[in-house]
Order: C-alpha cells, then structure tokens, then sequence
C-alpha cells in the first residue's frame, strides 16, 4: 500500500510516531526509513526514492541530534529549514515526517549509550571524538522508535553506514540497511547540507575533493596497487588548492575502513577538508562503476 504525497503524517512525539507507525503495520505495510538531521537536499530525496522502492510506506526522521556534536562543532548554527523541508519531505513521497524536540528524545541524563567498534577512532572519529557514539545511539533509539523493516543511510557518510552495519549486524537488530550511492552536483561535488556555507571561492576549491578522488581511481585503472602511492596521488591534487586544509585523504578497505599495504577493486579512497570553518567529506571506490 504506497500512500500519496499529499497526505504526509506530521508527528513530533514518540507515542505518535509509533502510533503513526502501527496503523500502516495493521493494514500489512512495510516500513521504510530515512533518518536525516534536515537542511535536505537531492541526495536526502534520493534516499527517499530507495525507501519508496523497497517499503509500502516511508518514515522520515528529522532531528539535530546533540550526541553527535562535539563541544567546538556547528550544532547551533547547524541549517534548520523547518518549512523547506517539510515541503521537500511532502513532494518526496514520505509519507511519516518524525520531528521530534531534544527533550523527547533525551528526557534525561543518559545512562546507556552506544559504544562504536574501534574504527569509529579511525578517520572521522580521530578528529571528532565520540561523534560516532553519539550517531549510534540516536539511531539505535530510532529503529526501536520506529521499527522499520528497512533503512536507507547515504554512502557518503561511509564510515558512518559502515559502522550502522555493524550496529545492526552485532545487536541482532531486525532490519536491513541499505546504502545508497553519494548524489553529486553536476560539477561533482557530492551534495551536503554544510555545502550552504560555502563561499563562492570554497566552493570552487571544494571540487579538488572529487578530483583527488577521481585521480586516485585513475591510478588504480592504470595498474597502480601501492596504497601509499595512490594517497599521494590525491594528495598532490589537494595540495594545488590553498584554501583547502587536508584532515586525511586515504585508500581503505571499503567495509572495515582499515588500511591496507595494496588497494583492491573494494578499496575506497577517503578524504576530510576543512575549508574555512566548514568541514567536507567524500569518497569513492576505487573499482566497479563509482564514475561519472
Ligand atoms: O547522517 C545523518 O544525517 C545523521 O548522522 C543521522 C544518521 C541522521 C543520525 O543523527
């Protein structure tokens, strides 16, 4: 049973969402679901889409979760288009818009979290300690919260959908995740809600992170194996733009993230920027169709 657009279900309290939920679940629907933290775009829409194919009904969560900030980060000015989005949600197709408030998410001190795997230490979690606990534990309490069959995590947050694999794999929990393909700009820059803060200049600096990615998976077709010597590869990309401050550009092991002597067809190249106060992150494969 796949509903229409128009009658999107607004809900911002656990008990209506579960509600929401059950009445879909009574009639025999499958749950689909996107977690998302708002400010969406193309890529969110395309997630979206994926739920829609593979569920009769489609859940979206919306909520700035404050575990996964660290104290220095971009929580409060982080984009809040309430309206937009709720609009975007509506035209996409979701047919359940969870938006909760902090308080009845965490009503209190918390006692119990989710502790990620050690390569959450790795890459994205060397540079934001405990972020990735943070995201595991707010999406361990939405899947309990909802309840979905399915959930659809962008691979360009790729540490961050390897690590939900894990999650889910290692508590036994009954869903299954799929990730979705990064959705680009024309240009090649893959779409993130902290593009908006780019300037003008910074966003022209901000495609060398799809170019360095792109050389590296050029070097890799030319026959070139050596991980150390595809980094460098990309990082002499980087390098030509000065704006750009590299955080970490790596091959890795497309499913653990950890770094290996030779690069595989399953090598991803990684990489984090800061540009100004904005931090960008992509990635790509090194094998297989990852091109465009
Ligand atoms: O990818 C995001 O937007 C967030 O990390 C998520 C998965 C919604 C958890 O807050």
């Amino acid at each position: 049973m796949q509903s229409t657009a128009t009658d999107m279900i607004v809900v911002n309290t656990i008990a209506a969402v579960r509600e929401a939920v059950a009445k879909f679940r009574a009639s025999g629907s499958t749950i689909g679901f996107v977690p998302t933290m708002g400010a969406l775009h193309a890529g969110h829409i395309s997630l979206v889409k994926w739920s829609r194919r593979e569920a009769d009904v489609t859940v979206m969560s919306i909520f700035v979760n404050p575990l996964q900030f660290g104290p220095n980060e971009d929580l409060s000015r982080y984009p809040r288009p309430v309206e937009n989005d709720e609009a975007m949600a509506r035209e996409a197709g979701v047919d359940i818009l969870f938006r909760p408030e902090v308080k009845e998410m965490y009503p209190s001190e918390r006692e119990i979290t989710v502790t990620a795997a050690a390569v959450a230490e790795l890459w994205e979690g060397s540079s934001r300690p405990g972020h990735f606990d943070g995201v595991l534990t707010v999406v361990a309490k939405l899947f309990n919260i909802v309840q979905p069959d399915v959930a659809i995590f962008g691979r360009k947050d790729l540490q961050q959908a390897v690590l939900v694999q894990a999650m889910v794999h290692d508590l036994d929990m009954p869903l299954k995740v799929i990730v979705a393909p990064i959705v680009r700009e024309r240009d090649g820059l893959a779409l993130s809600s902290r593009n908006r803060y780019l300037s003008e200049t910074d966003r022209k600096a901000a495609l060398s992170l799809n170019r360095a990615l792109k050389e590296v998976r050029r070097a890799f077709a030319r026959g070139e194996r050596n991980t150390t010597a595809l980094e460098n590869a990309g990082l002499a990309v980087l390098e030509h733009e000065t704006p750009v401050k590299t955080d970490y550009f790596a091959v890795v092991n497309g499913s653990t993230l950890m770094r290996e002597r030779m690069a595989t067809e399953k090598s991803a190249a990684i990489v984090a920027v800061h540009l100004g106060s904005t931090r960008l992150i992509d990635n790509r494969f090194l094998g297989g169709d990852d091109e465009d």
